[in-house]
């Protein structure tokens, strides 16, 4: 059977006075990626920031795994399974990559604190050769991967990436999607950021695409490629 994992019911958020998201409808199956596209500006970091409760939702609905989130503080939507890797990383550049994994740790965790770092270095080697540097001396994909590694941290049923690929080199994109897939196959959730289409799709079953705040068309991976919508708008062909 489909297990939902995450549903949003007529959510609007926004900051202060001014609403950013209005009327957003979306879930998530267990194991499923899905795709947020959109400009700059459409309201994606909003969205996720609204799901981890960095901000608070003015009305609607966040029903994780049964349960109404909406109105938990953060860190109780954390302990609840959800990991939020936000935009640019948002390390802390002047601690070692070991300590910003700590950081990622719940002390309420069944698996010691050891094997918890021990799965991440499986899945990013890199992050065990350089567990004694400053977050700082990292390279652009290292620090991507870093941030993950500590969203990882927190042993997520569902994992969020704000522009995993932003600023970074095709190459090093590649890298960051065949790590991503390791997460899937491990039975994690992904509700991925992108501005770049043609990755979020391939990578992706299904995308949502937000303009001005609104959910604007939703659908398969292949339907949004093909739509002329996406095709003029976002991919200029
Ligand atoms: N901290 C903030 N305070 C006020 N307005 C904000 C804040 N952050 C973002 N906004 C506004 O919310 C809208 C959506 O921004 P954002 O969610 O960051 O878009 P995206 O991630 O799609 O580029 C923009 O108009 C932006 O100016
Ligand atoms: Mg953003």
């Amino acid at each position: 059977m489909v297990k939902q994992v995450l549903q949003i019911k007529d959510l609007s958020s926004g900051y202060g006075k001014v609403t950013v998201l209005r009327d957003i409808n979306f879930q998530i199956v267990e194991n499923e990626v899905v795709a947020v596209l959109g400009s700059n500006g459409a309201g994606k970091t909003t969205l996720l920031k609204t799901i981890s409760k960095l901000i608070s939702p003015f009305t609607g609905e966040i029903i994780f795994e049964g349960q109404n989130i909406a109105s938990y503080p953060p860190y109780l939507v954390a302990q609840a399974g959800i990991a939020h890797v936000p935009e640019g990383g948002k390390l802390f550049v002047n601690m070692t990559v070991y300590e910003n994994l700590l950081m990622g740790i719940y002390r309420n965790r069944k698996k010691v604190k050891e094997d918890i770092l021990e799965e991440i270095y499986e899945i990013f080697p890199i992050l065990r050769e350089r567990k004694n540097q400053l977050a700082r001396t990292l390279s652009g994909g290292e620090k991507q991967m870093l941030s993950i590694g500590r969203g990882l941290a927190s042993q997520p049923k569902f994992i969020m990436l704000d522009e995993p690929s932003q600023g970074l080199a095709p190459k090093l994109v590649d890298e960051i999607y065949q790590k991503l897939s390791i997460l899937k196959k491990r039975g994690i959730t992904i509700l991925l950021i992108e501005q770049n289409i043609n990755y979020a799709l391939q990578f992706a079953e299904r995308g949502y695409v937000l303009e001005n705040g609104r959910i604007v068309m939703e659908g398969e991976s292949k339907e949004l490629l093909n739509s002329e919508h996406i095709k003029k708008h976002y991919l200029g062909i």
